[in-house]
C-alpha cells in the first residue's frame, strides 16, 4: 500500500490548503498542489496517487471534479477540503461522490485517521459477477485483514450476523484471497430447502436411490471439490442432517445416497448464520459438536448503524452503480438526504440500503435526490437499544410436499423468484423449455433473467 503514497491537492492557491499540504507530509505521505486544470487530470490516474483532495470554493468547478474523477477512477478516495464554516457546501460534495470531507484548518489527529481511513484505499476487491465490497471502516478493515491472513489455511470461518450485512460478500472473500481461488465456490442456502432435498443438494445421490431421482446427481460437495462450498443459514439445517454434516466434515469424505461408495474431499467450508448459534446449541437447538467443529474461524459482521463511517459510501456506490444500470442522468443526494440515511438506524443493514438507494433513482423526480425519495423512517432515532442483535429471521412455511421450497421470512420478492427459477431448472436438468413451461414464462424472459442474476 505505500506505492499510493502520494496525495494530489487540487484546487486554486490558498494558504489554508498550502498548510494542509505540510501537514499531510508531516504524516509520511508527498502532498503534490495543483491547480484544476490538464496536468491534474493526467495525474490523478497515476498509480501512485492514493487518495485526491479537492478544495472547495464558490462555483461549481470543484464539485465537477469530484464528480469526474469518482466516474474515471473508481475505487480512488476523493476528499473535498473546506474552510471553516462551509459544511453544508462539504456535504454536498458528498452527495456528488465524495468519500468524506475536511473541514480546515483541521486537527492532526483527526487528519491522522482520515488519511489512515482513505489513503491506505478502501478494500475494493472485485468478487466475481460484478461484486465490490467497500468499508473505510476501521473495524471491517482490521476483520478484512484477519481473513487475508487466515484465507490461506484451510481453517472452516464462521460468519456470524444480522441479515444483510454482506455475510455472503464475506464468504466470497474468504475464497477470493485463499488459494483455491481458481477452483469452484459453491454457495448453498440451507433454509430454501426440504430436508430431504437439502440432503441430496449437499451430498448428491445416484440414479435411482429414491423415486424422482432420475438421473445420478452430483452434490454442491462434489462440486466444490478443490474450492470451497459455502452453507448459508446453516442454523435452519436439521439435527438429523447436522449429523451427517459432520460426519463429512470429520471424515473428510462424502458418500451420495444409494452411491457406489465414499469419495475424498478436499473442501474449503464457509458457514453463515444471521442467528446467535451459540446460544442455539446451548439450547440444544444446534449440534453442539458442529457448532465447534465450524466456529474455527468466527467472523463476525458489524451491523450497519455500527459502521456509520460506511454509511454514505456505500449510498455513492450503490446510487453510481444503478444510475450505469438504469442508464439515467447522474443525481446527486440533497443534504437533507445525506442527513437523513446518517440518522437512520438501518434494521435491514446493506441489503435495506442498496434496496432504499435503487427505488430512490427509480422514484426521484427532481434535480437531487430529496429525503422523500429515499422513504425511510428518518426521524432522528436515537434507539439506544437497537434491533436485536440477531433478527428473528423465522423460519417460514413449508409442506411436506418434497417440491415445496421453504424461504424465510425477510427474503425480497426478487430472490424468491431467483429461488424458484433455479430450483425449477435443477428439477428439469437444466431443460430451459421445461422449466419455462412450469414456470409460466416465455423461454427468452427466463434467459434475460438467468443473464441479470448472472451479473448482479
Ligand atoms: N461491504 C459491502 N460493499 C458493497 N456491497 C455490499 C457490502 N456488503 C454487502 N453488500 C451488498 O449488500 C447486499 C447484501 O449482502 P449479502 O447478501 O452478502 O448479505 P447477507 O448478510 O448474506 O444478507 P442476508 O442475511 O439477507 O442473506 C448484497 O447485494 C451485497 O452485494
Ligand atoms: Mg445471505
Amino acid at each position: 500500500m505505500t506505492d499510493h503514497n502520494e496525495i494530489l491537492l487540487i484546487g486554486h492557491d490558498n494558504p489554508a490548503v498550502r498548510k494542509l499540504a505540510g501537514q499531510v507530509q508531516g504524516h509520511g505521505y508527498a502532498p503534490i498542489l495543483l491547480p484544476f486544470g490538464d496536468e491534474a487530470r493526467l495525474r490523478v490516474g497515476s498509480p501512485t496517487v492514493g487518495m485526491v483532495i479537492i478544495s472547495l470554493q464558490p462555483g461549481n468547478e470543484a464539485l465537477e471534479w469530484i464528480r469526474e474523477i469518482n466516474f474515471l477512477h473508481r475505487g480512488l478516495p476523493v476528499l473535498a477540503a473546506a474552510v471553516q464554516g462551509s459544511v453544508t457546501e462539504a456535504r454536498e460534495a458528498i452527495g456528488v461522490g465524495a468519500a468524506d470531507y475536511l473541514l480546515l484548518p483541521i486537527e492532526e489527529e483527526l487528519l491522522k485517521n482520515h488519511l489512515a481511513n482513505y489513503a491506505s484505499r478502501y478494500f475494493d476487491p472485485e468478487l466475481g459477477s460484478g461484486r465490490r465490497l467497500i468499508s473505510s471502516d476501521a473495524n471491517m478493515k482490521r476483520l478484512l485483514n484477519q481473513i487475508r491472513r487466515v484465507g490461506k489455511s484451510q481453517a472452516t470461518v464462521l460468519i456470524q450476523g444480522e441479515s444483510g450485512t454482506g455475510k455472503e460478500l464475506i464468504a466470497r472473500f474468504v475464497h477470493q484471497v485463499s488459494d483455491r481461488s481458481s477452483q469452484a465456490f459453491v454457495a448453498l442456502n440451507c433454509a430454501a430447502l426440504p430436508e430431504n432435498l437439502l440432503e441430496s443438494e449437499l451430498f448428491g445421490h445416484s440414479k435411482g436411490a429414491f423415486t424422482g431421482a432420475i438421473t445420478d446427481r452430483k452434490g454442491k460437495f462434489l462440486q466444490a471439490n478443490g474450492g470451497t462450498i459455502f452453507l448459508d443459514e446453516i442454523s435452519e439445517m436439521t439435527l438429523n442432517l447436522q449429523a451427517k454434516l459432520l460426519r463429512v466434515l470429520q471424515e473428510r469424505e462424502v458418500d451420495p445416497v444409494g452411491g457406489r461408495g465414499a469419495v475424498p474431499l478436499d473442501v474449503r467450508v464457509v458457514a453463515s448464520t444471521n442467528r446467535d448459534l451459540k446460544e442455539w446449541a446451548e439450547d440444544g437447538k444446534f449440534r453442539e459438536d458442529l457448532y465447534y467443529r465450524l466456529n474455527v474461524f468466527p467472523v463476525s459482521l458489524p451491523p450497519l448503524r455500527k459502521r456509520p463511517g460506511d454509511i454514505l459510501l456505500l449510498a455513492n456506490h450503490f446510487r453510481k452503480r444503478f444510475i450505469i444500470e438504469l442508464g439515467r442522468n447522474d443525481i446527486p443526494f440533497s443534504p437533507s438526504a445525506l442527513s437523513a440515511m446518517e440518522g437512520y438506524p438501518w434494521p435491514g443493514n446493506i441489503r435495506e440500503l442498496e434496496n432504499v438507494i435503487q427505488r430512490a433513482l427509480l422514484m426521484a423526480e427532481g434535480r437531487v435526490i430529496e429525503p422523500d425519495d429515499l422513504m425511510i423512517d428518518f426521524e432522528p432515532s436515537d434507539n439506544e437499544s437497537g434491533p436485536a442483535p440477531f433478527s428473528s429471521h423465522s423460519a417460514a412455511v413449508h409442506g411436506d410436499n418434497a417440491e415445496a421450497i421453504r424461504l424465510p421470512i425477510g427474503t425480497t420478492v426478487r430472490e424468491m423468484e431467483e429461488i424458484l427459477i433455479h430450483r425449477t431448472l435443477d428439477e428439469v436438468n437444466g431443460n430451459r423449455t421445461r422449466a419455462a413451461e412450469l414456470l409460466g414464462i416465455s423461454i427468452r424472459t427466463l434467459r434475460n433473467k438467468l443473464n441479470e442474476y448472472a451479473t448482479r
